[in-house]
């Protein structure tokens, strides 16, 4: 028998340290000989990436609504193509983003509601639920001021907005089990904080 993969999810603010995280935790797994997936949101597919285009795209002309069952369309596309058949072939998965973004970013900084985007997600998602999920927390001025590119259609939202965001994530941690970590920390310490607390047994 096969046994499932693990699944962990990466979660925080924009600017938080996400993308560095996933990419050093996959180092590591791939230093233990364990077999990983990378994924990331919105996206991650072929469908899921034309989703992502139209979301990020500062032109487009999107529904809160939409914007919460576009994000749970190409999340569901990502469980079913992806990220459900990695776990059962044994495969983990670090995904850079799941269901929490969508509660906090449109149930709570949207204002939707969060059992709404929560009934949605739970569909979209077949309920399948992560191993572990970290939650990069980081001060909204820092977490801002990390992102230099341009922005897309959710970072040109104001900093009301990701301030609603970031409380958002604080206040949910302890519902979703979120292993919180303090984004001011170094790469390397929010690392070996992420390793520490990874299921290998
Ligand atoms: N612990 C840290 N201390 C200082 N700078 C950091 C830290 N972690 C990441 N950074 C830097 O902050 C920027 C944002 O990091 P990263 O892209 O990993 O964040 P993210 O959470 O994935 O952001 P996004 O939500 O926009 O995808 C990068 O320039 C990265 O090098
Ligand atoms: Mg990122």
């Amino acid at each position: 028998m096969v046994l499932r993969g693990k699944f962990i999810v990466i979660e925080g603010p924009d600017g938080a340290g996400k993308t560095t995280q996933s990419k050093l935790l996959s180092q590591f797994l791939h230093s233990k000989g364990i077999k990983y997936l990378y994924t990331r949101e919105p996206g991650g597919t072929k469908t899921g990436d034309k989703i992502r285009d139209i979301l990020l795209n500062p032109e487009s002309k999107i529904s809160n609504m939409a914007e919460c069952l576009l994000y749970a369309s190409a999340r569901a596309q990502l469980v079913n193509e992806i990220i459900q058949p990695a776990l059962n072939e044994g495969t983990w998965v670090i995904a850079d983003r799941y269901l929490h973004s969508s509660i906090v970013y449109q149930g709570m900084g949207l204002d939707l509601g969060i059992d709404i985007v929560e009934d949605i997600n739970k569909i979209a998602t077949t309920g399948l639920m992560p191993d572990v999920t970290f939650l990069i927390d980081l001060d909204t001025n820092t977490s801002l001021g990390r992102i230099n590119r341009s922005k897309d259609r959710i970072e040109s939202r104001g900093e009301v907005y990701f301030r609603k965001v970031r409380e958002g994530y604080l206040n949910l941690a302890e519902k979703y089990g979120m292993i919180k970590i303090d984004g001011n920390k170094s790469v390397e310490e929010i690392s070996l904080e992420l390793i520490k607390n990874i299921p290998l047994k």
